[in-house]
């Protein structure tokens, strides 16, 4: 199957001072449309940028992204824009919510700033908030809702385009490890049921280990895999983790 996510030879320096400091450094990574794929690596291994440049939010120095098929790098800044918001949805550590505004509302937000007809964002927001299983949650603010909510309803509004890529960074970073399972298992969902293709950066073996797939990131670099991971055996991941990037 054709890849949704193509990227080959990316490199991204970035200058500090007389610093030159190589974010990433030649990575090649293809992944297909229902596949959850995790990049696992330290703090400073080059992961959030791996991650921007696969969705477009930053330009490198080198190599081609290619999403759909289509070559991101090589884009204008408002195609580029555009293409993000229509065919990637991404998600972060922080769920970035308004404060002051509902879930429902916080989730419509990308379809109000379109003018797409109020009764048409009424559906499509009912819709994709029983999808993640938080139209329970349709009128609380961010602040009476727990992190996995607040998550759950930042990957609603990161689904409402129906975008073919979905880019999660750090995604369970502030939460417990059973709100944190809740959130790997709905990205498997996206993957195995919906046919999205999800890309996940995380230091956490428990993450990885919900993945199809589990790539290892040093310095800039992919350094190896980890296979044959049964699901939720983090030690395991751990282990390998370890033995190759330690
Ligand atoms: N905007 C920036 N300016 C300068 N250096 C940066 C910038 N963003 C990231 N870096 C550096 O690039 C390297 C990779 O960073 P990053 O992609 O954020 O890694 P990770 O997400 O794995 O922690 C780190 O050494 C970091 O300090
Ligand atoms: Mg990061």
């Amino acid at each position: 199957m054709d890849a949704v996510l193509a990227i080959e030879d990316l490199a991204k320096t970035y200058r500090m001072g007389g610093q030159v400091i190589k974010a990433l450094d030649g990575v090649s990574l293809s992944v297909a449309a229902g596949r959850l794929v995790a990049i696992m690596g330290a703090s400073g291994s080059g992961k959030s940028t791996l991650l921007h440049l696969s969705g477009g939010l930053d330009t490198c120095d080198r190599g081609t992204v290619r999403v759909e098929g289509l070559d991101i790098t090589h884009m204008w800044d408002r195609s580029r824009t555009l293409f993000r918001r229509r065919r990637v949805g991404i998600i972060f550590q922080a769920y970035n919510l308004l404060p002051t505004l509902t879930a429902a509302e916080n989730i419509a937000v990308p379809l109000l700033v379109d003018g797409v007809p109020t009764a048409d964002i009424r559906r499509r927001v009912g819709d994709i908030m029983r999808l993640v299983h938080i139209d329970h949650r349709s009128e609380h603010r961010p602040q009476a809702m727990s992190g996995g909510e607040q998550q759950r309803v930042a990957i609603a509004r990161a689904l409402l385009n129906d975008p073919a890529l979905i880019l999660a960074d750090e995604p369970t970073g502030n939460l417990d490890s059973v709100n944190a399972a809740e959130i790997w298992q709905l990205l498997r969902h996206l993957a195995h049921e919906l046919k999205k293709t999800v890309l996940m950066v995380t230091h956490e073996p428990a993450a990885a280990s919900y993945a199809d797939e589990i790539h290892v990131l040093k310095d800039g670099k992919l350094i190896g895999s980890i296979e044959g991971v049964e699901l939720g055996d983090a030690a395991l991941v751990a282990t390998r983790y370890a033995k190759l990037a330690g």
